[in-house]
Parts: structure tokens; C-alpha cells; sequence
């Protein structure tokens, strides 16, 4: 299996979704092996620790280089052996030195069908007020790889959600997440897996 971190800033719904997912059987290629929280008061850690996968946090302190803040976040990847990164909730943007280690091994999930509604700014909530005060009816959600474009990598999965009259901000988010996130991510993370597992590429980083 490859050994999969998951990176979380907040409540960690995704992440739960994960969980459940692997649970259940339907991940049988990664293990999840590490939850990373860019903060010590993310609910994620509590979820982490339900589901016995050990957590860490790796908070940027003020002032500190962002190429620094990346070699701290790739040594505890690499002490981890870690072949997978999924940013689920995860805010703080990755360094470029992380983002070249890992390429095509980051996976994101965004609150939208991209390219609408993403890049510098849009997250959490901010996304379903843009889509409501646009006035589209439909949005979903993406899932990604990440390059060094906010939210601009290769798209690998997208679902689509109708938006209704009386919607909220609010309601809309969870009715993404229930209808589009949390079923989009954990299949993702199974296709990547098993997609790396399966190539040269692959074979290469399970000597990690
Ligand atoms: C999710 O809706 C996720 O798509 C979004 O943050 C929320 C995290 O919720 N991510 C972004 O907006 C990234 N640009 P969770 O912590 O409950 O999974």
C-alpha cells in the first residue's frame, strides 16, 4: 500500500470521508499513514486520533521563510516515508520545494467546478458566496493535483451540484460536500494510488 498523508487546517470532513472509505474497503492501495494539521486547534486531529493514525502539526511561524516552512514539512514527509499527499481543508499554500518533490503526488479537493470560482482567495465559504452572488446554477467540486498554480493543476475528477432557489452559503457547502466532496475525494485517492502503485514511477518510491 502507499503510504498517504493527509493535510487538514479544519473540521476535517473530508478527511473523515476518507477514513470511512478505507474502513469500508474501498481504498485498498494506501494506507493512511499521517494526518498533518497546519494547526494544533484543527478538529481533524481528534478525528486522526479516533481512527488511530497518528497526527502531527506543522504550523508556518510568523516570519518564517516559506522554502524554510517546506524543508520542515518534506522532513517529517520523508521520515514518514510518505508516497501520497491529499490536502483536504489544508489553507496554507505549499512551498514550491514541496510541490517539486512531490509531483503528481498531491491531490486537492476544491469547493467548485474549476476553473470557476478558484485561485488566490477562494476557500471555505468564500466559494459558495461567489457562486450564489454570480448567480450560477450549478457548481460541484474538483479534485486536482497541485502545481504551483493556486488550484490550476490537472483536473482528475469533477461533480456537479444543482444550486437551489433558498440556498444559503451555508447549505450549499454541506450539500457539496455531501453530494460531491465526500465521494469524490476518497475515489481519487484510490485511482492515484493504484495508478502509482502500478507504474515504474511507482515501484521507485515504495524504496522510500
Ligand atoms: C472543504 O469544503 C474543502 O473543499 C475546502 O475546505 C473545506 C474543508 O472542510 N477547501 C478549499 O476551499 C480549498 N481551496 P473539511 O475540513 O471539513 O474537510
Amino acid at each position: 500500500m502507499l503510504r498517504t498523508a493527509v493535510l487538514v487546517s479544519g473540521g476535517g470532513t473530508n478527511l473523515q470521508a476518507i477514513l470511512d472509505a478505507k474502513a469500508a474497503g474501498r481504498i485498498p492501495d494506501a494506507e493512511i499513514a499521517l494526518v498533518i494539521a497546519s494547526n494544533p486547534g484543527a478538529y481533524a486531529l481528534e478525528r486522526a486520533k479516533q481512527a488511530g493514525v497518528p497526527g502531527v502539526v506543522v504550523q508556518k511561524a510568523k516570519g518564517e521563510a516559506i522554502e524554510a516552512y517546506g524543508e520542515r514539512l518534506l522532513a517529517v514527509l520523508r521520515e514518514n516515508r510518505i508516497g501520497l499527499c491529499v490536502l483536504a481543508g489544508f489553507l496554507t499554500i505549499l512551498p514550491e520545494n514541496v510541490i517539486r518533490a512531490y509531483d503528481h503526488r498531491i491531490l486537492n479537493i476544491h469547493p467548485s467546478l474549476i476553473p470557476s470560482f478558484c485561485g488566490k482567495g477562494f476557500y471555505g465559504l468564500k466559494v459558495h458566496e461567489a457562486a450564489l452572488s454570480y448567480g450560477v446554477k450549478v457548481t460541484g467540486a474538483t479534485v486536482h493535483f497541485v502545481n504551483e498554480i493556486p488550484d490550476g493543476g490537472e483536473i482528475i475528477a469533477q461533480k456537479a451540484v444543482y444550486i437551489r432557489p433558498d440556498d444559503t452559503p451555508e447549505t450549499l457547502q454541506r450539500r457539496v460536500m455531501e453530494e460531491a466532496e465526500w465521494v469524490l475525494l476518497p475515489a481519487a485517492v484510490e485511482d492515484v494510488a493504484k495508478e502509482i502503485r502500478n507504474s515504474e514511477f511507482g515501484m521507485r518510491n515504495l524504496e522510500l
